[in-house]
């Protein structure tokens, strides 16, 4: 199995990822605003990264079924009927629209994976469908089709919690075993999984995105989406969106999505009591 890690886009050239196996890694926020919106019943989700092309392609689908969001440096862009917070896709708001999402990260890793064999949207959230995903389409002996975890990075930075993320996929595709042949970004995500495993959410708490994130009022944003399976659904990039297949649709519809109760105390308390402990 051939499964490469690519701690930010910026090593991408425009063939690095066709004919792969791609998962992009996005935890804070746009593939945990992804599954989240999917799994409250919207359409579709676009990404895009060029504020012009999200206009127009709203444009097209219309008002009444499109929903522009998104963000840069993590504050919602003016005009747009969202920002990048996972918590405000709620129902009511995105059921069978299509969201046009626009972020500073995130979805310009989808532009790169445009021509890659697969794609799907990852993160915390939805880390074990990822794992089930990988385990089912790469070969464990041979090495075609290659994999790749892409990592969204900031700014052209790493960000450590999708690092986390990549190596918490790993750790579980492989059952704690470091297979030969590993390229340097998955010894650096299993070795940084590894060692934050077991505080995990203290550790996204205190990456820097989620501190910018915290300081702009975020801090339950944070805590969301550094809940390891809280949302098995695995959105699929094909044709340029991501949508949720059949299967995970009904179940979507079934199940009362988790930010539509009202939770006791708010995340940020109850995950900083979690990183306290
Ligand atoms: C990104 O795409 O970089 C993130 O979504 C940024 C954010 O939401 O703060």
């Amino acid at each position: 199995m051939q499964l490469d890690v690519y701690l930010t886009p910026r090593a991408l050239a425009d063939d690095t990822l066709k004919g792969k196996i791609v998962v992009v890694v996005d935890v804070l926020r746009a593939c945990s605003t992804t599954v989240t919106t999917l799994a409250n019943g919207a359409r579709a989700v676009v990404p895009v990264d060029d504020m012009g092309e999200a206009g127009r392609i709203a444009a097209a689908i219309g008002p009444e079924t499109s929903l522009l969001g998104g963000e840069r440096n993590g504050r919602p862009i003016d005009g747009y009927g969202v920002g990048n917070s996972p918590l405000e896709y709620t129902p009511e708001l995105v059921a069978g629209k299509t969201i046009v999402l626009n972020t500073t990260n995130g979805t310009g890793a989808f532009v790169a994976a445009r021509g890659a064999a697969r794609a799907v949207a990852g993160c915390f959230l939805n880390v074990s469908r990822v794992v089930d995903f990988l385990r089912a389409k790469l070969p464990v002996n041979g090495d075609v089709p290659h994999g790749a975890l892409v990592c969204a990075g900031q700014n052209g930075r790493v960000a450590r919690e999708d690092v986390l993320c990549a190596g918490m996929i790993l750790h579980r595709l492989w059952g704690g075993a470091i297979p030969d042949g590993l390229d340097d970004g998955a010894h650096i995500a299993l070795a940084q999984y590894r060692q934050e495993q077991k505080r995990l959410a203290r550790a996204v708490f205190g990456c820097t995105h989620a501190q910018h994130l915290i300081a702009l009022g975020y801090a339950d944003d944070v805590a969301y989406c550094a809940q390891p399976d809280a949302l098995p659904f695995l959105p699929r990039y094909e044709d340029s969106r991501l949508t949720l297949n059949a299967d995970d649709r009904a179940r979507a519809a079934e199940a009362l999505p988790p930010v539509a109760t009202e939770p006791e105390a708010p995340l940020s308390e109850t995950a900083s009591e979690a990183a306290r402990a």
